[in-house]
């Protein structure tokens, strides 16, 4: 049995008989022939019948994403897609019960209703391997770097990221959240591995109807003892110029085929330009924006401020109250933390969420009730500044909306099998 791939190998060494195994992905009937588009998982190869095959009606009688068995000689073809064809002599049905529901011009929504099925297609099918890579050069990176790879509970007593997007569940009588990042639990690693990182599902409960806003997605985290936030910004720099490049050197077929110039990525190396938080306050001002000092930087502002960019943006040194509790104050700029976000090229928005964490009990303890945080939840996480803390510093990536903007493309959906949003959880 070949897939198509070693199809492609074997025509460069022989001609002759085959036996493939797949899907009916186009189908053509004429009088003189039936043109089956059959497709595997590594790609699709033309299959001719001819009126003299004693098949030729099975073959005219296919359906859409029929599976089938077929025997026969392959030969090189220039136009054919894939670069072969297969002349059939034998056609094995295993499965032809219904018509594909797809047809051409269905609505995203009935698509999405159907996603069981619309995962088939090659768009998102090649949307999965693109992730697939992207991973592995993430992964490849941390171990370059000296890290270890960890994994941490979902089930968990508080959040990191502010009550408002926790999922609750019941458990056994109590309640607990869904994770929304695991950074609190890398935070007690840090304390045995030192440089640790985990690839885990994040859920959050916001109501965010937007091309970017997930309810649960997979979270890239990362946390480092001793490192500051200088160290902390020059990783992720390198870190994501690391998997730009590799992506642009081993995968540029499948870069164009989303017309993703792999030259563009190839520009994405340090340093990465940075503005402070209020800097970019100021620049959104002059370009006519209503905003304000202490407001959140939303869709709009972070297009108007990347839209001309080749690489990410660095925003840092928010004012306190806006980030999260754990965040170290700046010393050299009070009423800063030392915290930034890594905003996309084009609009694609934030791709990491990073900040040097506050290691002293005491003033922990002080924002714990600042932010009207319940102090017994994180009673734990304050335990750990009473033994041998350090100074240490970390970051989140969304996975899939750094794979949206490596892959330009309009929606997070396009990048993920199973969308969760807040009107989606079926199928
Ligand atoms: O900026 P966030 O909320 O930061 C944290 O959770 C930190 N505790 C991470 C850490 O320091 N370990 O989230 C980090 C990143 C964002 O920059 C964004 O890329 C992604 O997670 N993200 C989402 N992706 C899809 N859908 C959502 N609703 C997301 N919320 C955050
Ligand atoms: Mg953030």
């Amino acid at each position: 049995m070949e897939s198509f791939a070693s199809v492609q190998e074997a025509l460069e060494k022989k001609q002759g008989g085959f036996r493939l195994r797949g899907w009916v992905y186009r189908h053509r009937v004429t009088k003189n022939a039936v043109f089956v588009l059959l497709r595997d998982s590594t790609g699709v190869i033309q299959c001719v019948f001819k009126p003299d095959n004693p098949d030729f009606q099975k073959a005219s009688d296919l359906y859409i994403e029929s599976s089938v068995i077929i025997e026969g000689e392959v030969r090189p073809d220039e136009r054919a897609p894939g670069g072969a064809e297969l002349k059939a002599e034998k056609l094995e049905v295993v499965c032809n019960r219904e018509p594909f529901v797809i047809t051409k011009d269905q609505s995203t929504e009935f698509l999405m209703d159907v996603r069981h099925l619309s995962v088939r297609a090659q768009k998102i099918t090649r949307a999965m391997i693109a992730r697939e890579k992207m991973m592995k050069y993430f992964r490849e990176f941390f171990e370059k770097e000296g890290f270890h790879e960890v994994f941490p509970p979902i089930f968990t007593v508080a959040g990191a990221e502010g009550g408002a997007t926790l999922f609750e569940v019941p458990y056994f009588g109590k309640k607990v959240y869904l994770s929304q990042s695991a950074q609190l639990y890398l935070e007690a690693l840090i304390f045995s591995l030192e440089k640790v990182y985990s690839l885990t599902p994040s859920f959050r409960a916001e109501k965010s109807h937007t091309s970017k806003h997930l309810t649960e997605y997979w979270h890239l985290e990362a946390e480092m003892a001793w490192w500051d936030q200088e160290k902390n910004m020059d990783f992720q720099e390198r870190m994501i110029s690391y998997v730009c490049q590799k992506m642009a050197e081993n995968e540029k077929a499948l870069l164009e085929y989303f017309g993703r110039d792999p030259a563009d990525l190839k520009k994405v190396e340090p340093p990465f330009p940075r503005m402070s938080y209020d800097e970019a306050i100021e620049e959104l001002q002059k370009k006519g924006f209503d905003i304000e000092y202490g407001d959140d930087p939303g869709a709009p502002h972070e297009e108007a401020l990347t839209k001309d960019l080749d690489k990410p943006l660095f925003i840092h040194s928010f004012p306190e109250d806006m980030k999260a509790f754990y965040m170290q104050p700046d010393e050299k700029n009070p009423g800063k933390v030392k915290a930034a976000d890594m905003l996309a090229p084009k609009g694609h928005g934030e791709i990491i969420g990073g900040s040097e964490r506050i290691w002293d009990k005491d003033l922990l303890e002080k924002k714990i009730k600042e932010f009207g945080l319940d102090p017994k939840a994180y009673e734990w996480y304050v335990d750990l500044r009473r033994y041998g803390s350090v100074p240490h510093s970390g970051f989140g990536l969304g996975t899939e909306r750094t794979l949206k903007w490596i892959l330009d493309l309009p929606h997070i959906r396009d990048v993920v099998p199973f969308p969760r949003t807040v009107n989606r959880y079926y199928p």
